[in-house]
């Protein structure tokens, strides 16, 4: 235990939360989500659970992780022995990131097929409807999706077989940032698209009308996928964080970094949803439909400005993407080799054929295998809705009862405040331990169970 790996600083902390946390999340599922449930209803929803919720359950695993010094799987066992229970806490930890892991793989692949339909400058000159069937032809389709979806997955697999993490760190080092600028660049370009103006409307004014309990179960759930809470992958990274660390900055940075960054997706997409006509509500496919119009009509002006734009987006969607699929990967291998001594590229094998056999289904349930649902939910739909409206919130309440009740609150002081030497967090202790303690396991429990009941 004594010789651990740390990280070295707070920026490499803040930075190897922020990689886990950034991804697809931002990209992909938080402009969609909002589309579908009211837009700034939800917004706002959001940005009140990340700040009241996800950033005391964040503090709370990255307490576990840091106190415990070892992985999400033995983590609350070894804080709490007395109680055999917490095992079955650690074996959901591992379970979730692999249910995510299945379809997650999936939009991963359809970004990838994004990237080579990019770099085959496909979308110089789409009209939005071009976009909208190429989109929805390729989704139903049944070969090409499950192809690239098999194809992210074995690549990611391989990277974690190879444990060529370093690599991969240091090329999303360059990634992240250049994502950040081009989404700026494209919420510059995106806004001065003709009926723009009605996108930012809809992410900013509020229509009370929208708001129901739903939309906060959602945007809670989507405040948890987003910060890579309740899946061990915190915990996990909260045993690596020094002794000297400040935790409740360094979580509030990446909680801070993550919000704005889905903000500004938002941003970059919706406008160019309503100036191309299309619904905010089309579902998982929206950035896939709302993207290419960007590019296709900066394109009709500069088609060489345009197609590079283009194969960058997607490029650093696909990394961002990757890098989050190789800690879900990851979470698995750890557990396999520590609780099984199973091989890391043994393990890899394992996963892959596990979860992209499932992913499989997730992606034909766009098109041969539609007629399958449950609830109105196709397997994809399915799936994401069971991950993070019911174990993400029932793992993260897992996780603050833990902290609040079952932790000694002078550990979790000494936590939070490096046994007193950080004097602000002193002062802001009461607050945030009630937060944990209190604020947080009543909401999440409330909007889980109003969730059913309803
Ligand atoms: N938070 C990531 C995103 O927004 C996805 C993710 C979910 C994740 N769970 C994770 C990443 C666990 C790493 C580890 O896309």
């Amino acid at each position: 235990m004594g010789n651990r790996e740390n990280f070295g600083s707070r920026r490499a902390v803040i930075y190897a939360m922020a990689g886990s946390a950034i991804g697809l999340g931002n990209i992909w599922r938080f402009p969609y989500m909002a589309g579908e449930h009211g837009g700034a209803v939800f917004v706002i929803s959001y940005i009140v659970a990340t700040l009241l919720v996800s950033l005391p359950v964040f503090i709370a695993e990255v307490t576990i992780g840091r106190r415990s010094r070892t992985s999400s799987y033995t983590a609350m066992r070894r804080l709490d022995p007395a109680h055999k229970a917490w095992r079955w806490a650690g074996l959901l930890s591992i379970f979730i990131p692999m249910v995510i892991l299945c379809y997650y793989s999936v939009i991963g692949g359809w970004s990838l097929f994004y990237l080579f339909k990019a770099c085959a400058f496909d979308f110089v000159g789409t009209s939005p409807e071009a976009a909208e069937s190429l989109f929805g032809n390729f989704i139903s389709s049944t070969w090409t999706p499950v192809g690239m979806h098999l194809v992210f997955l074995a690549v990611c697999a391989w990277v974690v077989a190879r444990g060529v993490k370093s690599g991969i760190e240091r090329f999303s080092k360059l990634t992240i940032p250049s994502l950040f600028i081009l989404v700026v660049l494209m919420i510059a370009y995106s806004l001065s698209l003709p009926g723009a103006s009605q996108g930012v409307r809809y992410l900013w004014h509020p229509d009370l009308s929208a708001l129901n309990v739903k939309t906060f179960v959602y945007a809670m759930g989507q405040s948890f996928f987003s910060l890579s809470l309740g899946m061990g992958a915190i915990i996990t990274y909260g045993s690596y964080v020094k002794s000297e660390e400040n935790l409740v900055v360094s979580s509030a940075g990446t909680a801070i970094f993550d919000l704005m960054f889905a903000l500004l997706a938002g941003m970059a997409i919706m406008p160019a949803i309503f100036a191309a006509g299309i619904k905010p509500g089309v579902g998982p496919g929206l950035i896939f439909q709302g993207i290419p119009f960007i590019f296709s009509s900066l394109g009709t002006r500069l088609p060489v400005v345009s197609s590079i734009t283009a194969i960058l987006f997607f490029l650093a969607v696909v990394v961002a993407a990757m890098t989050s699929v190789i800690s879900l990967i990851e979470v698995g291998v750890a557990f396999l080799g520590e609780r099984f001594g199973v091989a890391r590229p043994k393990a890899c094998t394992l996963i892959f054929l596990i979860c992209g056999a499932v992913g499989v289904l997730c992606s034909l349930s766009f098109g041969p295998l539609s007629g399958f649902t449950l609830v109105g939910k196709n397997l994809f739909d399915l799936f994401d809705w069971f991950a993070s409206n019911v174990l993400l919130l029932l793992m993260s309440f897992i996780v603050v009862i833990f902290v609040g009740f079952f932790m000694k609150k002078e550990d979790v002081w000494d936590e939070l405040t490096n046994g007193g030497r950080k004097t602000l967090n002193a002062k802001l202790f009461n607050i945030i331990y009630f937060l944990i303690k209190w604020v947080a396991p009543v909401c999440v429990l409330s909007i889980f169970v109003t969730n059913f009941i309803l």
